[in-house]
């Protein structure tokens, strides 16, 4: 699993180390596709850990390259806001957007409004609602595990990642689970733009987004004339501060859950194949003590980085790191960069699945948006992981994942894998 890729990252390197420093712009998909991002944070970390990019495909903007600063922007949403959106947008993109209306989530929404919008949905993911879908996530782990080809090559995301996932959001929108599949494929429209994942023009990424919200008006008009439920859809067709929510705001709240539910998880999924098999002597330890199970978990969500950053917009001057944001600008928090911080994670670029304090990391965020839904993640990880160690003494990744051309979503379209046999 070696073999190029360490003539790219040698690349990257020198090209990361000689580049002018004010011409640094790590929000590059390239990068990203071909995992060459790690040596242009590690300068920025070093050298200039807030950074200003004053022309990149995605506009102007900051970088925040530590650990801790991005725990000060984090929890300052009232310097912070995430009114304008929450990640870099392509200018291409904005482009895009302009021709529709806007469809603003309670992500991209500062308090009070904010929380209100929170509170209605966070029930379904609180502790005993997971309580009640932790049997159910087990069978369906244990279904799709038992039914894998053995001694035969396949797509380890495609049938293990993306279903395992699937199944639990559409439970958690109480949609059809024969349908489960076309929650998957909305997220990849949501996510890629032309030319990557399952997009291949605006026109048709506006087609099928179209088509999306269809289906989920449809499903809010059921639901509003029925006895309130406990899913996701029944709670905002219902709930006090999100019953009379704008059709758009509906829309943008339904991206966010499909997003949120399903991409991040899932990459976590594949992440953690792929991660054990680049570090044999951590799968042993595993093997050997699946009690390590949980703490495993953290770290390949800390390793992963499912979310490789969110962005503010900053509603005052301010200085951060001997710099000075100023008031409209956009900011990067780059978690794929701080949780390979050495100032706050020892021997942070490792892969250590028993170390101290795992759930020390930036993937779920902090402050008033800190990630809702990290538990049920967590929940779906472990389960899913406790089922393989009782099924196949291993899993071996025969080849390069693909990975997801964003620099948002970190993750992996393909990761070839084989079983070469089950336990016992
Ligand atoms: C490993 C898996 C996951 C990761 C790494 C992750 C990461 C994140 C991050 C970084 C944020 C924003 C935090 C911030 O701005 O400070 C977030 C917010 C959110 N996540 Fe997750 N997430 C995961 C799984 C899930 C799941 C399974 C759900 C399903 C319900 C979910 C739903 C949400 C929602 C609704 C928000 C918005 C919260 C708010 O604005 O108050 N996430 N997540």
């Amino acid at each position: 699993m070696s073999d190029g890729a360490v003539d790219i990252r040698h690349e990257a390197r020198a090209k990361a180390f000689s580049t002018p420093l004010e011409q640094l712009d790590p929000a590059q998909p390239e990068l990203f596709t071909q995992d060459a991002m790690w040596p242009v944070f590690e300068r920025l970390r070093q050298e200039s850990p807030v950074h200003f990019t004053p022309e990149s495909a995605y506009g102007p903007y900051w970088s925040v390259t530590r650990f801790n600063d991005i725990l000060a922007v984090d929890t300052d949403h009232e310097t912070f806001s995430s009114a304008d959106g929450i990640t870099l947008v392509s200018l291409e993109a904005k482009a895009e957007a302009a021709n529709r209306p806007a469809r603003p989530s309670f992500i991209s929404m500062d308090p009070p409004k904010h929380d209100e919008q929170r509170k209605t949905v966070s029930p379904v993911v609180a502790p005993a609602n997971l309580h009640r879908m932790a049997p159910v996530i087990r069978e369906r782990a244990a279904k799709i595990l038992d039914n894998l080809p053995i001694g035969e090559e396949f797509d380890w995301v495609d049938l293990v990642s993306k279903e395992l996932t699937a199944m639990t959001l559409a439970t958690l929108f109480d949609f059809p689970q024969e349908e489960r599949r076309r929650l998957t494929h909305w997220s990849d429209i949501f996510t890629n733009a032309p030319g990557h994942g399952p997009v291949e023009s605006w026109e048709q990424k506006r087609r099928e987004i179209n088509e999306c919200f269809g289906v989920f008006t449809d499903l809010w008009n059921q639901r509003v004339n029925a006895e309130p439920a406990f899913d996701l859809i029944s709670m905002l067709a219902h709930g006090e501060a999100t019953r009379n929510l704008d059709i758009h705001e509906y829309h943008g709240n339904v991206v966010l859950l499909i997003i949120g539910g399903n991409d991040t998880t899932r990459n976590t999924i594949s992440g953690s194949v792929y991660a054990l098999n680049r570090n044999p002597a951590e799968y042993r330890k595993l093997r050997e003590n699946p009690g390590l199970v949980s703490s495993m978990v953290s770290e390949t969500i800390r390793w992963q980085t499912p979310l490789a950053h969110m962005a503010r917009t900053a509603t005052r001057d301010v200085e951060l790191g001997g710099k000075t944001i100023r008031k409209g600008d956009r900011v990067a928090m780059w978690y794929v960069s701080g949780n390979r911080d050495e100032r706050a994670i020892s021997d942070p670029d490792s892969y250590i699945i028993d170390r101290e304090r795992p759930r020390h990391h930036l993937s779920f965020g902090f402050g008033v948006h800190r990630c809702v839904g990290n538990r049920l993640a967590e929940l779906q990880l472990t389960i899913i992981w406790e089922e393989i160690l009782k099924r196949f003494p291993t899993i071996n990744v025969v080849g390069e994942p693909l990975r997801t051309h964003s620099v948002f979503v970190k993750g992996y379209e393909t990761l070839p894998v084989v079983i070469p046999e089950r336990v016992g």
